[in-house]
């Protein structure tokens, strides 16, 4: 098989780069004998069925989101049928994660931790344009090292979650060799975000984050989608994370520089799921429609769909309509709670006028150790013994001189393996 182009680093000129990896993924498909429609077909159908049986839950009354006790996943006894569902809808909310008591204590931490550090008079607007903010004061806080946060990274019980989530995915080839290590996670740091009551929030758009145009460009991710494009469709697997692990992305001013099994979040009060929560198209194989639609003629040749460096990867009703009719909200949670979808999976947020309690979370995701989380936890030690924003997110390094940031001494193994001090 001929060798695809393939774009290291972003292209000098998009245009010409996205018409030249459209006809080479056109020229692949048509080399493996079948058509760039028939394969979509295929991936068409499959997402159908996930879409049908979405609507047809809904209908019933039965819930989208599966919803998995937490003492059962420290036990090992997560029953074959919440199982087979996290599997299908590829997200799911983890009952009392923590305990309702520890995440009401870390919230008052945090309370405590940017007010004794007088951020709301120091903060300077939002440094960067992903989410819009209320008012002048943040939504998103760029705050990353307060005790709260790095208590829950590096906690057993965080722990035990994410390592049963990463091993929902293959982390090791068939001839051994083995993509990310399910069982030690390397402590993404990212923001929080306290959204207060009677808050107006315009939401989220529908969006998805594993990368942008290096999903079709970089070498490692064409192998990674390698099923789409060379006749064997029927193979792609959502859970398989083959030469996801080590290839590199394009930059961004706020991107993630690592691979995450599950993007996640912990909520730190109670939330309706009629407030302005998460949503997704809770489909993994989504992404292999995601992938392909552009390759369609109604496309323009010089079109991903939409998708460009340095922006999230837009999905919506333009060209992926039929998934769009999935896109299902969280139920109700609860402080303590933890929310949990597959990375490549599409998500917004939903709007809401004059919110009736807080909406208050902290982002912890799963993101297991592999050459590309080790590389960036390189950069994490710096910025958490500095106390400055990680390399992924804005330049604002708010905490450097906040005297009670979390500090070294309080690594327990857990945190000094996450962070690459420990082996
Ligand atoms: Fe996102």
């Amino acid at each position: 098989m001929t060798l695809l182009p393939h774009w290291e680093e972003t292209p000098a000129d998009l245009g010409a780069a996205t018409r030249e990896i459209k006809a080479a993924l056109r020229d692949r498909i048509a080399a493996s004998g079948r058509t760039v429609e028939e394969v979509f077909a295929v991936v068409e159908k499959r997402v159908q069925a996930a879409v049908d049986d979405i609507s047809s839950a809904r209908r019933d009354g039965r819930p989208v989101w599966p919803e998995i006790e937490y003492s059962d996943i420290a036990a090992g006894t997560v029953p074959a049928a919440q199982l087979d569902l996290l599997r299908r809808r590829g997200c799911l909310v983890v009952r009392g994660h923590f305990e309702r008591s520890q995440a009401l204590e870390w919230e008052r931490g945090i309370v405590d931790y940017v007010e004794s550090n007088h951020f709301f008079e120091n903060y300077r607007g939002p440094g960067d344009d992903f989410f819009g903010s209320v008012g002048s004061r943040p939504e998103i806080y760029p705050i990353y090292w307060s005790p709260a946060q790095m208590q829950a990274r590096q906690s057993s019980r965080m722990a035990s979650v994410q390592a049963f989530l990463n091993g929902q995915w293959k982390h090791t080839s068939d001839d051994g060799e083995q993509w990310f290590d399910p069982g030690r996670d390397s402590l993404y740091p990212d923001r929080i975000r306290r959204r207060p009551e009677g808050a107006d929030s315009a939401g989220l758009g529908t969006h998805l984050d594993p990368g942008t145009l290096d999903l079709w460009m970089t070498s490692a991710f064409q192998q990674a989608f390698r099923h789409l494009f060379d006749g064997t469709v029927e193979q792609y697997d959502p859970w398989d994370a083959a030469h996801r692990t080590a290839g590199p992305q394009y930059p961004g001013s706020t991107m993630c520089s690592v691979f995450r099994t599950f993007q996640g979040w912990t909520a730190l009060s109670d939330m309706d799921h009629d407030q302005g929560v998460l949503h997704t198209v809770p489909i993994p194989e989504a992404m292999a429609y995601l992938m392909l639609r552009p390759l369609l003629p109604d496309v323009p040749d010089d079109d991903m769909c939409g998708v460009t460096v340095n922006q999230v990867f837009p999905a919506g009703h333009k060209w992926h309509a039929p998934l769009m009719e999935a896109l299902s909200g969280i139920p109700d949670v609860r402080a303590g709670d933890s929310v949990w979808w597959h990375c490549d999976m599409i998500h917004s947020v939903a709007p809401v006028e004059a919110q009736k309690g807080w909406g208050n979370v902290m982002y912890i995701p799963a993101a297991p150790w592999c050459p590309r989380n080790e590389a960036y936890a390189a950069s994490v030690r710096e910025a958490f013994l500095s106390g400055e924003s990680p390399s992924d997110f804005p330049a604002e390094h708010y905490e450097r001189d906040w005297p009670n940031r979390f500090r070294p001494g309080g690594l327990n193994e857990i945190g000094r393996r996450g962070l690459g001090l420990a082996n």
